[in-house]
C-alpha cells in the first residue's frame, strides 16, 4: 500500500529553549529565515507525501497560522509584485494538505501518536519527529518509503550515534537483513550506557504500520513516565516484522542547542546567498579564537 499520510507530532512545551519558546513554538523557531517544522514538512512533500498531521497543543497557534492563507500580506506582494517573497510565503500550504489535532494533556510521544489513529485508518505511515533535521539527496522519509515498498513492513531510520549518546535515543538491537537494512530484535528508550543493545538510534523517522495503535492503546507508562512509542513498537514486533534502515544524510539534532547552531551555520554555508560573506565572517573570528 501506498505510504500517503505523515504525522508530525509538535505538542511538547519545548523547555530546552526557553524563554525563546514561552510564547513560540519551538517548531516555529527559524534555521535562518525558515521555521523549523517547514523543512520537515518540505521532506515529505519531496517523498510524494498527500496528508499531514500535525500534533499540536494550547499555546502553538502559530503552526496552524503558518500553513495557512495570509490574505492580507499575500494581497500586499501580490501587488507590489514581490514574486519571490510571496511563493516563500504560500508555495508550502499548496503542496500538501495539512491537518491539526491537539493533543489534550502531553504524556509522551506513544500518547501523540495515538492522536493520529481516526486520521490514519487502516493505512501505512509515516512519522516525523519535528528535533531531527536531515538534509540528504533523497528525502530521509522518502529513503524509508522506498524500502517499505520492497519489504512491505514498518521501518524505522537509524545511524549510529556513538556510545556515549545512547541515553538520548531509542535504541535498536537488530540483525544484518541486506544492505543498510536490518531486521530488529529490540529496542529500548534511551538505556544506560552499560545496559544499551548497541548505538544505533532512531532519529525521528518511522514507517509504521496501523497495527501500531492497538498496541498503543496497551502500552504503560514507560521511561520518563511517559507512553512511549519505542514500548509500543517493541510490542508490534512480536507480532509483525519490524526493520531498521541505515538512512544516508546529515542529520542535525535541533532539539539541542548545539545541534541548532550547527544547523544555522551548515545552512548559511549552502546558502548562495550567504556562503560568501558569511564564510568570511566565520574565518575571520576563528583565527581569534
Ligand atoms: C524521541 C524518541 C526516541 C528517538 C528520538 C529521536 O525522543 O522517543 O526513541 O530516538 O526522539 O530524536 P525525544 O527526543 O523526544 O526525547
Amino acid at each position: 500500500m501506498k505510504i500517503r499520510k505523515a504525522v508530525i507530532p509538535a505538542a511538547g512545551f519545548g523547555t530546552r529553549f526557553l524563554p525563546a519558546t514561552k510564547a513560540v513554538p519551538k517548531e516555529m523557531l527559524p534555521i535562518i529565515d525558515k521555521p523549523t517544522i517547514q523543512y520537515i514538512v518540505e521532506e515529505a512533500v519531496n517523498a510524494g507525501i498527500e496528508d499531514l498531521l500535525i500534533i499540536t497543543s494550547r499555546g502553538k497557534d502559530a503552526l496552524i497560522n503558518h500553513f495557512d492563507k495570509a490574505f492580507e500580506l499575500e494581497t500586499i506582494l501580490e501587488r507590489d509584485g514581490k514574486e519571490e517573497m510571496l511563493s516563500a510565503v504560500r508555495d508550502i500550504s499548496y503542496k500538501i494538505n495539512v491537518h491539526f489535532i491537539r493533543q489534550q494533556e502531553q504524556k509522551g510521544l506513544g500518547h501523540a501518536v495515538l492522536y493520529a489513529k481516526s486520521f490514519i485508518g487502516r493505512e501505512p505511515f509515516a512519522v516525523m519527529l519535528g528535533d531531527d533535521v536531515v538534509v540528504s539527496d533523497k528525502p530521509c522519509i522518502g529513503q524509508l518509503i522506498e524500502q517499505y515498498e520492497q519489504c512491505g513492513a514498518s521501518i524505522l531510520g537509524v545511524q549510529k550515534v556513538g556510545m556515549e549518546h545512547v541515553s538520548k535515543y531509542g535504541i535498536v538491537d537488530c540483525e544484518n537483513a541486506g544492505e543498510r537494512l536490518y531486521t530488529l530484535k529490540g529496542m529500548v528508550e534511551k538505556p544506560k550506557k552499560e545496559d544499551a543493545p548497541s548505538d544505533m538510534a532512531v532519529l525521528g523517522r518511522y514507517i509504521i504500520t496501523p497495527a501500531i495503535f492497538d498496541c498503543l492503546e496497551k502500552t504503560p507508562k514507560g521511561a520518563g513516565g511517559e507512553i512511549q512509542l519505542t514500548d509500543a513498537l517493541v510490542m508490534l514486533a512480536k507480532k509483525e516484522k519490524i526493520y531498521a534502515y541505515d538512512f544516508i544524510g546529515k542529520r542535525y539534532d535541533i532539539g539541542s542547542k548545539q545541534g541548532f547552531l550547527q544547523a544555522t551555520v551548515d545552512f548559511a554555508l549552502s546558502r548562495p546567498d550567504l556562503k560568501d560573506d558569511f564564510s568570511a565572517y566565520l574565518k575571520n573570528i576563528t583565527q581569534k579564537i
